[in-house]
This record gives C-alpha cells, structure tokens and sequence, in this order.
C-alpha cells in the first residue's frame, strides 16, 4: 500500500483530530502517504482530497470538531454516489481507506468494500458509546465530562430555587451519555431509551424525595427516552403532581470543545492501531478497545450487534437517589 485515505463522518466527536493526527503519523512511520478526505463521504463524492503530512496535523490533538470537516451523505447512500466516490479514490491512487465515525460511517464503510473492493478499516468516533466491539467510543468520556459541567451549574440553581430540573442529554438510541451523567451527576431518577420509565414513576420519585425532604431535584432524560424529549416529560409529570419544573436541553454543546486526556489516548491509540492494520492488509473491520486491549470487530458486527447498556448501574443509580 503506498496511499491511504482518511475521513471523519457523520456526528463530529472530540479525540476525531487525535485519531487522525495517529493515522497520519503512524502511515508515515510506515513509509505510507496519507491524503485526507473533507467533509466525509459527501467531500468523497466530490474529490475533495487534500495530501496530509505528519507537520499538517501539528497542534490539533487538543482541538475539538474535526479539521477534515464531516457530513452526513444522502448521496453516498446511493450506488452512483458511492460510484462516483470509488472513481476519486482510484484517480487519486488511493489503496484503502481508514474512515473514523460511528454506525452511519461503518454501514457506509461495508458497501464501499462490497461493491468497489476497496479495504476500508473503522475507528470509532461517537459520542454516542453505542458500539459494539469497544468498551467506549473517542469523544464519550469528553461529552460526558461537558454535560457533568452543565449538571453541577444547573444543580446550583435548582438547589437555590428548590425547583426539579429535566436535562436532556443527547442520544436519540443509546442512553449511555444519560447513564454515567445521571450517576455522575446525582441525579433523582435518569431516562433511558433502553429502559422505559412512565411519568407517573417519575412523579412518584419526585413526590417521595419532597416527603424524605430534597428541596430540588435532577432527572437526566436521553433524547430518545420519551417521545418529545425532556420538555414533553415534564409536561406529563407536571400534569400528575402539579409541579413547576424547568427544563434544560444540553444539544450540541455536548459534542464540541476540547477532547479529555482519555479520549486523547483512546484516538491516538485506534488511529495508530487502524493505519497498522490497514497497511497490514486487514479490512472489513472495526479497531476498538476491550479491556484495555486492542480489539478487531467485523464492521457489520459492529454495527449489527446492540451493545448493552449496565443494567446493574441504573439500579444502583436509582438505590443512591434513596
Ligand atoms: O450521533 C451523535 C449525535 O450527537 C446523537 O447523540 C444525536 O442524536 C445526533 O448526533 C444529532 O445529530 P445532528 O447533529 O445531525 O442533529
């Protein structure tokens, strides 16, 4: 392999810079040239390619975004688009691709591979945490940590004003995000996509820490936990219990600023470990960490397995909200 591609696609997620300043850096070492990819397969599609030395991913490992720029393509959907992308790659001499994203970017991934025969090798980049094949995702722990900064603010307030906060956090599918903030963040009772909770049991939360003598209380909605989100919740639950809440909607502020140190070693470490394999002649495959280890997933098991959220931490959650 003399040419390789690399892309970031889909939601942006903090740690994507570090992944890609690894695959360059790394396929230097190798002897191997890198070109990067804008704007995902949308910037594919369109030829948009730009050569990548290790000097042009200088002083991006602490930024948040991605300077590659990332899309989500309706075009790629498509066998033209993705023909039309296959062609760049071929005019552009590039072997195989390293594409960093979460399951959008890996469905896309498996098709290119199919029908174009070109190797392509996953890292993955969510804040989401929903993939199968690697404990956690580059950019969970940051947004975490930056919806937990949002929470203590809110906290203060709600305290002062003895008021029942609902904050939701982003993940339309996976409550991953809700969980650990929901623990992190004491939260009274936390709404998760995977576990149904009715308004009527929040309301009974809710009432029973008024009587054991909380002034306020948090409840940590995922953004698919409830049809409407956080703000139809509190509707349902102030219909039932008469109650004046707020709500907070976290949105986008959780996916931007600057990565944690483990998202940083989580992406340096993939993003190595994927321009490796790719070189080595792996495809089809996901570079995740599973206990600490390294670990090669099939891209469709990546994507065609659910990984589990721990039941055991929602139910000690709800046993510290005593
Ligand atoms: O997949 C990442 C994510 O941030 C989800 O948590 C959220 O549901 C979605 O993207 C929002 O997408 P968009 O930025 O396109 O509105």
């Amino acid at each position: 392999m003399k040419r390789i591609g690399v892309l970031t696609s889909g939601g942006d997620a903090p740690g994507m810079n570090a992944a890609i300043r690894a695959v360059v850096r790394v396929a230097h070492t190798q002897g191997v040239e890198v070109v990067g990819i804008r704007r995902g397969y949308a910037g594919m599609i369109e030829g948009e390619f730009q050569p990548l030395g290790p000097r042009d991913v200088a002083n991006i490992i602490q930024r948040g975004g991605t300077i590659l720029l990332t899309a989500r393509s309706k075009a790629f959907m498509t066998r033209e688009g993705r023909a039309q992308a296959a062609a760049h790659l071929k005019n552009a001499g590039i072997d195989g691709l390293v594409v960093i994203g979460g399951d959008g970017t890996f469905h896309g991934a498996i098709k290119l591979i199919k029908e174009h025969q070109i190797p392509v090798v996953g890292v993955p980049g969510t804040i989401d945490n929903d993939l199968y094949g690697t404990d956690y995702t580059i950019g969970f722990d940051t947004a975490v940590n930056t919806a937990l900064e949002a929470i203590d603010r809110i906290r203060d307030t709600a305290a002062s004003h003895g008021r029942v906060f609902f904050i939701e956090v982003m993940g339309r599918d996976a409550g991953f995000i809700a969980l650990d903030v929901g623990i992190a963040g004491g939260a009274e009772i936390i709404a998760l996509p995977e576990i149904s909770v009715s308004p009527q049991e929040i309301a009974e939360v809710i009432t029973r820490s008024a009587e054991k003598g909380k002034q306020s209380s948090i409840v940590v909605v995922a953004e698919g936990a409830y049809p409407g989100g956080a703000e139809a919740l509190m509707r349902a639950v102030a219909e039932l219990t008469g109650l004046e809440g707020r709500v907070t909607v976290l949105g986008h502020i959780q996916r931007g600023g600057s990565p944690t140190a483990k998202d940083r070693v989580l992406a340096s470490r993939l993003g190595g470990a994927a321009a490796e394999a790719l070189i080595g002649g792996a495809s089809g495959v996901m570079l995740g960490e599973v206990e600490g280890e390294v670990a090669l997933t099939p891209l469709h098991e990546a994507v065609g397995n659910r990984k589990d959220i721990r039941r055991e931490l929602y139910e000690l959650a709800r046993v510290l909200a005593v």
